[in-house]
């Protein structure tokens, strides 16, 4: 295509395991010939491929995918399997290796993620065990795949209502992203997509999240080069962070913000709330938390809480029974022993991990973002 721009270093970010460049992050505007060049970089000539999709991505992206890659390798195959967090499980894992096995992929072959955390992290899975691993590129389509799930190597299936539950750190070999996917995102998945954006501000890069406030209007209207930038920035905090902690043995933990009472709230909800809506929520009481340890002034508190209201998040929620939180988040993966490992903010844009925050502190931030029959009468 001769009217793609050529890649700049400012589209590509290399992501180092162990001190040493692991793979590239390819930020673009566009499925076309660079996609099919950085393939070529992992000589597909010689390889089957299968592109693994949901049934959304699928018809929107899976033809361009492979249209673009037959002729080129050795084989394409596209499978699909029902969008959804629900088909997030073993048994899809398990058909996966079905074809694969079927189409006779060896070790040499690769697998292709097109679409968003759920077909990142159950391709990923798969291709970190079928056949004791084989190579596998991310192409990621939703704002949480590009912004945050795609990158890192986490990958994992839920397991009998626990999220994330079985899994392996298996890294990508190339992380394609297309911000023009994002405009056939509905605004639900959007926002909740902005969550983990935003959290990654407020983590890590307080010029960012200030970036953030200012561009609001861009990233409503999905401008292309405000989403290329968001996208961008955001890559680059999730690369600082598991860059120093890829196994996550330490700080990676902080990516965590939001999310012990956050996955509390997705599993009480049985997972009918979207990700992102869970851990704003999430977020907003953990922020509550750090305002009561004087960490955040009570302004900073306030204007954390209400920045989500402009991108349809939610910042309180009628429908929890707060002890019933406070029980779930017990069974949330981020115990450490009988203390939750709890991510507060020292500052904004500085997360700490805090193993001292008691059931009571969690049950009055939870109580915090519950917004009762009571409330409502007032
Ligand atoms: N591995 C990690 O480090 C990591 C980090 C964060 C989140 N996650 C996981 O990511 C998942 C959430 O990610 P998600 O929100 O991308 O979920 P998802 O993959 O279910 O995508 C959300 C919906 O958007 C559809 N979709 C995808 N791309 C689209 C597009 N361009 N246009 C229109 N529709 C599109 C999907 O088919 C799906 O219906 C969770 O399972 C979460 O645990 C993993």
């Amino acid at each position: 295509m001769d009217n793609e721009k050529v890649l700049t270093d400012y589209d590509r970010i290399t992501i180092n395991y162990e001190k040493k460049p692991c793979y590239d992050i390819v930020i673009t505007d566009h499925f076309g010939a660079s996609l099919l060049e950085e393939l070529q970089r992992l000589a597909i000539e010689n390889r089957k491929v299968a592109v693994i999709a949901d049934s959304n991505t699928a018809g929107l992206f899976g033809r361009t995918v492979t249209e673009l890659l037959d002729g080129n390798c050795r084989q394409t195959l596209l499978h699909v399997f029902p969008a959804g967090e629900e088909h997030k499980t073993l048994d899809t894992v398990k058909e996966i290796y079905r074809v694969l096995i079927e189409a006779k992929f060896d070790r040499r072959d690769l697998l292709i993620a097109l679409g968003g955390g759920v077909v990142g992290d159950v391709t990923g899975y798969a291709a970190a065990t079928y056949l004791r691993g084989v190579d596998f590129v991310q192409i990621p389509t939703t704002l949480i795949a590009q912004s945050d799930s795609s990158i890192g190597g986490k990958t994992g299936v839920d397991f009998d209502g626990y999220k994330n539950m079985v899994g392996a750190f298996h890294m990508p070999k190339l992380v394609y992203m297309n911000v023009s996917a994002l405009k056939e995102l509905d605004d639900r998945q959007f926002y909740a997509g902005f969550a983990e954006v935003m959290k990654h501000g407020l983590i890590k890069d307080a010029m960012f999240y200030e970036w953030l406030l200012e561009n609001m209007y861009e990233i409503h209207d999905r401008d292309p080069a405000t989403l290329t930038e968001m996208v961008r920035r955001s890559c680059m905090v999730k690369k600082l962070v598991v860059e120093k902690d890829p196994k996550e043995l330490g700080d990676r933990a902080m990516l965590n913000f939001g999310h012990t009472i956050g996955h509390a709230i997705e599993k009480y909800m049985h997972f009918k709330m979207l990700h992102g809506e869970c851990i704003t929520l999430g977020m907003v009481a953990a922020a509550y938390l750090s305002w009561k340890r004087n960490w955040l002034s009570k302004d900073e508190y306030y204007e954390v809480r209400d920045m989500f209201v402009p991108f349809q998040l939610p910042i309180s929620i009628d429908s929890i029974d707060p002890e019933e939180i406070l029980r779930l988040t017990k069974s949330d993966k981020k115990m450490e022993g009988d203390h939750v490992k709890f991510v507060l903010l020292k500052k904004i844009g500085k997360a700490v991990i805090d193993r001292t925050v008691t059931d009571e502190e969690i049950l009055e931030a939870v109580r915090e973002i519950y917004f009762s029959d009571e409330d409502a009468r007032e």
